[in-house]
C-alpha cells in the first residue's frame, strides 16, 4: 500500500449521479485485484478523511474508480478536473479470491457492481461468470458492457424501466437452477446481502459465497476501528483490513 499524489486524467458522469474518475499515479503499484479499494481525497481540504472506492480498472499507471454522489465528499469530488492533484492511498483490503473456481455466479446491486466488474475483467478467460445485476432504474445503469464478458448477463431494474422489474438477488434465484455454478460473489447494499444470506439458508444452498461489505470508514488501513463489523463467532473484524471481502456465513449482516 502506498500514499501518492495522483493526477486526475478524467472525471466524467457515466449515469445519473454516478461518475468515473481516472487517476494517473506517479509510479506503479503492481497487481490490483477485484474487491480491493483505494482511499481518495475529495479535493476539498476541509474534509480530512478520504473516501473508500472500489477499484474498477488499472491500466499501467492509470487507475479508475466510479462513485455515486452521496454526501459532501463525493459532491466535492465531482469538481475535480483533468490535471488536478488528489492524494490517494492504494491498494487496500483483500479481494475475491477465486482460485480453483470454474463457474461463478455474480450478484451486484447498484454501485456494488464496480468491484465485480474488476473481477470479471480480470478472470473471464479462466472462469465462466453468470452475472445478475440490478439497478434502481434505467438512468442509474452504467458499465454493463464491461460485464458482457460473462457467459450469461441478466440486467434488471427495480422499476422495470430496463429489463425485468426485479432485483439482482431475485434474478439470480429465478435462474439458479438453469446454471452450473460452484461459487457466488456479491456486492451491493447491506439489505441486498442480508436477503441473499437469508435466501441461501432457506433454500439449503451451501456453496461458497463471498460478499464485499461497505462500512463507514476512517483511516482505511486498520488503525481507527471505525469500520468494525461483527463476525458470526462473536468476534470483531475491521472491514478495511480484514475485508472488505468475507465469506457470507463468516459475518453478521
Ligand atoms: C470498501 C468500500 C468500497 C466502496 N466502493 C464504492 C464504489 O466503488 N463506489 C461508490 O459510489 N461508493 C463506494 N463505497 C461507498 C463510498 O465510500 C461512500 O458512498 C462515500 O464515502 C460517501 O462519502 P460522502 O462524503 O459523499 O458522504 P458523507 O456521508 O458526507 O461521508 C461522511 C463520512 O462517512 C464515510 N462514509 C459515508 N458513507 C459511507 C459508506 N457507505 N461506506 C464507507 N464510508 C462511508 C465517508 O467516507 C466520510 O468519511 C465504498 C465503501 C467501502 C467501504
Ligand atoms: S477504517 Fe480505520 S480501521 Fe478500518
Amino acid at each position: 500500500m502506498k500514499d501518492f499524489v495522483s493526477t486526475v486524467k478524467e472525471n466524467k458522469a457515466i449515469a445519473d449521479n454516478i461518475y468515473m474518475i481516472t487517476l494517473t499515479l506517479p509510479e506503479d503499484v503492481g497487481e490490483v485485484h477485484g474487491g480491493q479499494f483505494l482511499n481518495l481525497a475529495t479535493g476539498d481540504s476541509s474534509k480530512l478523511l478520504r473516501r473508500p472506492l472500489g477499484i474498477v480498472k488499472k491500466t499501467g499507471l492509470d487507475v479508475s474508480v466510479c462513485y455515486q454522489v452521496k454526501g459532501a465528499g463525493t459532491r466535492a469530488l465531482t469538481g475535480a478536473k483533468a490535471g488536478d492533484k488528489l492524494r490517494v492511498l492504494l491498494p487496500l483490503g483483500n479481494w475475491f479470491d477465486l482460485d480453483g473456481c470454474k463457474n461463478v455466479a455474480v450478484i451486484g446491486g447498484g454501485v456494488g457492481i464496480f468491484p465485480l466488474i474488476a473481477v470479471v475483467s480480470e478472470l473471464y478467460s479462466q472462469i465462466n461468470f453468470y452475472s445478475y445485476i440490478g439497478f434502481r432504474n434505467k438512468g442509474a445503469m452504467c458499465l454493463t458492457s464491461e460485464l458482457e464478458k460473462s457467459k450469461k448477463l441478466t440486467v434488471v431494474t427495480d422499476d422495470g424501466s430496463y429489463g425485468e422489474k426485479s432485483n439482482a438477488v431475485a434474478a439470480f434465484f429465478d435462474d439458479c437452477k438453469n446454471i452450473e455454478y460452484d461459487t457466488i460473489i456479491a456486492c451491493g447494499p447491506p439489505v441486498m446481502l442480508r436477503v441473499l444470506k437469508g435466501e441461501l439458508k432457506n433454500r439449503g444452498i451451501d456453496k461458497p459465497c463471498y460478499v464485499s461489505l461497505e462500512e463507514r470508514m476512517g483511516c482505511g488501513m486498520g488503525a481507527c476501528l471505525v469500520c468494525v463489523c461483527k463476525k458470526s463467532d462473536g468476534s470483531n473484524a475491521r472491514v478495511c483490513r480484514d475485508g472488505p471481502v468475507f465469506g457470507i456465513s463468516e459475518v453478521e449482516l
